[in-house]
């Protein structure tokens, strides 16, 4: 194990290892998650997952939404905004959500951040660059049933998982319907784990093949590697529209944890230690090690 901090290149140089199973999620700026791929980059360690341009731009939300866009893979129209006191939303339709832009596992997402007019929408804007110092992400806010999507492989060879539901029926009355800070981190507890999740989901063939099918076109148009899980939300239409792309996804190994991808992992079949080899054998073999 080596510490991902600032003693981290020299470690890595004197140790030298075949390969790294990289879990650094990084502190300081929004190049963060990059910033040990790049050392192994330099030092010419392979590691497991994608590289920095990939891990950056999926840790800002809005640079991937312009990308999504781009390639005509759905998402919610959005727009960014650093000045509360001069919000223009134009033709976008309440209600809307308002995020971090380069945050993850719901850091700066609470309930407050679903609004349904200009006044929450001008406090949300306010509270995200005076706490966190940082754009507000504004989106519109899709209605529908949610998932997340654990994906392993490369290229032409990316492997679904089986897709984890994330429902809202059994959620408390007074929360907004996302998977917030709350959600995610005060009401459900390793000892008291709330059961929001279905995995594999419950959903119709055409609407597997659907999400499956974006999520692939996703993982590799955003230059994934090996590893990755996405997050998803129907829109009015009942169309698979992508929230944002996790490159580094969270890995808790305890069941109780409710972490995602393990979920996935558990259900088709592998035990933990066997997923996380089965990333670092997906590694080895793109860097030509096995
Ligand atoms: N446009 C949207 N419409 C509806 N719900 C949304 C939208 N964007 C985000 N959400 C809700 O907010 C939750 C958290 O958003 P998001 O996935 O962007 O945050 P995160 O902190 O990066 O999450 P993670 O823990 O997966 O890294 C989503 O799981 C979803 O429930
Ligand atoms: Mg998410």
């Amino acid at each position: 194990m080596i510490e991902g901090n600032e003693d981290a290149y020299i470690k890595l140089k004197e140790n030298k290892p075949d390969i790294v199973f990289n879990v650094t999620e990084g502190i300081n700026g929004v190049s963060r998650e990059a910033q040990i791929p790049a050392m192994l980059d330099l030092l010419n360690i392979p590691y497991t997952g994608s590289d920095p341009l990939t891990l950056t731009t999926c840790l800002d939300k809005a640079r991937t939404k312009e990308v999504l866009s781009y390639h005509k893979i759905p998402n919610s129209k959005f727009t960014t905004s650093n000045n509360y006191k001069k919000l223009n939303v134009g033709d976008m339709r309440f209600p809307l959500i308002v995020k971090p832009v380069c945050e993850g596992s719901s850091k700066g997402i609470y309930s407050s951040s679903f609004v349904s007019n200009k006044e929450e929408l001008i406090n949300e804007v306010r509270r995200i660059s005076e706490n966190y110092n940082q754009t507000a992400l504004i989106e519109e806010f899709l209605p529908g049933r949610e998932f997340t999507v654990a994906l392993m492989g490369n290229n032409d060879n990316v492997e679904v998982l089986p897709i984890v539901e994330l429902s809202y029926d059994e959620f408390p009355d007074d929360l907004a319907h996302i998977y917030s800070y709350e959600a995610k981190w005060i009401i459900d507890t390793i000892d008291n784990p709330m059961p929001f999740f279905t995995c594999p989901a419950k959903i119709s063939k055409s609407l597997e093949q659907i999400i499956k099918r974006t999520a692939k076109q996703t993982f590799n148009t955003l230059n994934c590697k090996d590893w990755a899980r996405i997050d998803f939300r129907l829109d009015t239409d009942g169309i698979p529209n992508v929230i944002e792309i996790n490159p580094l996804p969270g890995i808790l190994p305890d069941p109780r944890e409710n972490s995602s991808f393990p979920k996935a992992a558990f259900a088709s079949g592998l035990t933990y230690n066997e997923m996380i080899n089965k990333v670092l054998f997906i590694s080895a073999k793109r860097h030509g090690l096995v």
